[in-house]
């Protein structure tokens, strides 16, 4: 059983990225508090799917998904063959691995922008 209490790592594949996620803080927020940037359209509000992850390892160490979650979800589930969550709504309470594409270091991409 992990410590709620304590923060949690996040891991996320194929980049391997690593990151902290204070007890109960959701996937993607503690994404952007550790500066990265997470794809999103609705800003995390559930209301996108942009954000799902699919979760390789220690899917029950996340909070319980909401009904509206689990129906938002439902189609891109049956197409994974694993655990798919919202990572906006996903409260972390212990070390997960998830794997999701398209996340990235904030700072390198506000630098390309101001660069171009
Ligand atoms: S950010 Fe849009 S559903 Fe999670």
């Amino acid at each position: 059983m992990p410590d709620d209490s304590a923060p949690a790592k996040v891991t996320v594949r194929p980049a391997g990225i690593e990151f902290t996620a204070a007890p109960g803080e959701t996937v993607m927020a503690a994404a952007l508090a550790a500066g990265y940037r997470w794809p999103t359209i609705c800003g995390g509000l559930g209301d996108c799917l942009v954000c799902h992850i699919e979760v390789l390892e220690h899917a029950e160490r996340l909070s319980e998904a909401a009904e509206s979650e689990t129906r938002a979800v439902k189609e891109l589930r049956a197409r994974s063959g694993c655990p798919v969550r919202l990572a906006c709504q996903a409260g972390v309470h212990g070390d997960v691995v998830v794997f999701k594409r398209g996340v990235r270091m904030r700072k390198r991409i506000e630098q390309e922008t101001s660069d171009g």
